[in-house]
């Protein structure tokens, strides 16, 4: 894709210190307010460019799909792509191609001078980082803000949206943090493109992380007030790493900055999960009732637990959130649920 291009921000180099929080610390703080540099600066049109899309934690759940999408395009001649990789992450999936470029970063540390080198270019950069990289996450935001060539930024989410819900779930580390980060890069004059997606298949039909409730192997589901009558939205992960890589290759990326995309690849009631499951076993699978006791502990033991009884409420309650413009799949919640056997 070719596109001209043109923009103009505001930004400041203030270092937070948010990046260092932990969990715990993440949940009792509140966002600082960095200072706004009043100075502003505009880049320079430049007609018939290729986009330059930059990829940072390819080999996470989420990333390794994004990876895959953005390669062939890359292959094709259509974006070039710009992988950006810890010193010591893997990189055989990334082929030699002229298209095609490794460039290391250290945003532990950080490097700076390096960090800043590395997303030279890149206009379009999607971070698919992993929660556990609290700090990477954060100095990728700074690192970005030194960049003359970035046009949007797509922010690890992935995610369902909690801005509305209690304070319970808002609080949650890797939640706030998220929220944290998004209105650090605003301050920064770093545009957005946000990608929400609903329960992620291999979590919720197969891990008990934390028990979710739903589980295709163990053909059982829970019902939490009339959720049997009330949809849940569910994606898989190739099918999101499909659609963020066509969405971002086939747009200017000037008409992606400040939108958000919800990538929901199916919707399915209680009832419709309960007859999938019966399809795949021949049987019907177990419901078990959850009761407000139940509930209440759910949502009082760790992380996992206490967001799964989030999710609960939600799909009771029909709050999902979703922002922006919606994308739906054509696959089915048994095709989903199969691909989790
Ligand atoms: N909606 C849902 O149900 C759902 C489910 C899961 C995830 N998500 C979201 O998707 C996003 C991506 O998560 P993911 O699960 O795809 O990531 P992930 O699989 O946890 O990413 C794993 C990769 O992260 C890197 N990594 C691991 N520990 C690290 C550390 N301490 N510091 C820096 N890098 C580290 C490693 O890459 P290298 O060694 O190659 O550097 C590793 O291969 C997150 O925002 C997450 O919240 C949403």
């Amino acid at each position: 894709m070719m596109y001209a291009m043109d923009r103009s921000s505001q930004r400041t180099l203030e270092s937070p210190d948010y990046k260092k929080m932990t969990d715990r610390e993440h949940s009792s703080s509140t966002i600082c307010s960095p200072r706004l540099n009043s100075s502003s600066y505009s880049h320079p049109v430049i007609p018939n460019m290729v986009v330059t899309i930059g990829l940072y934690n390819h080999n996470g759940m989420i990333g390794s799909q994004i990876l895959k999408h953005l390669l062939t395009r890359a292959q094709q001649g259509s974006i070039r792509l710009v992988v950006l990789h810890r010193r010591t992450s893997n990189t055989n999936s990334i082929p030699e191609h002229a298209n095609i470029e490794k460039r290391v970063v250290d945003l532990e540390t950080p490097d700076k001078k390096l960090n800043e080198k590395s997303v030279k270019g890149i206009h379009v950069l999607i971070s698919a980082a992993s929660n556990k990289d609290r700090i990477g996450r954060a100095e990728l935001v700074e690192t970005l803000a030194s960049s003359d060539d970035l046009i949007t930024f797509v922010p690890t989410d992935y995610g369902l949206v909690w801005t509305n819900y209690l304070p319970k779930w808002l609080n949650l580390g890797f939640v706030k943090g998220k929220a944290m980060l998004d209105e650090r890069a605003k301050s920064l004059g770093i545009n957005l493109t946000n990608f929400r997606s609903g329960c992620q298949t291999p979590w919720m039909f197969t891990r008990d992380h934390g028990d979710f409730g739903i589980n295709v192997k163990g053909n059982y589901l829970i019902r939490y007030g009339d959720t049997m009558q009330k949809r849940l939205p569910i994606t898989s992960p190739a099918w999101l790493g499909e659609k963020v890589a066509e969405i971002v290759s086939s747009h200017d990326p000037h008409q992606l900055a400040d939108r958000s995309f919800s990538l929901v690849e199916t919707w399915a009631t209680g009832n419709e999960i309960k007859e999938a499951f019966t399809r795949i076993h021949g049987k019907e699978p177990a419901v078990q009732e959850i009761d407000e006791q139940h509930f209440q502990e759910k949502m009082d033991k760790g992380i996992s637990e206490s967001m799964g009884a989030g999710i609960w409420l939600k799909w009771r309650d029909n709050n999902w959130e979703f922002d922006g413009e919606m994308i739906n799949g054509t696959r089915s919640v048994e095709e989903l649920a199969r691909e989790q056997l």
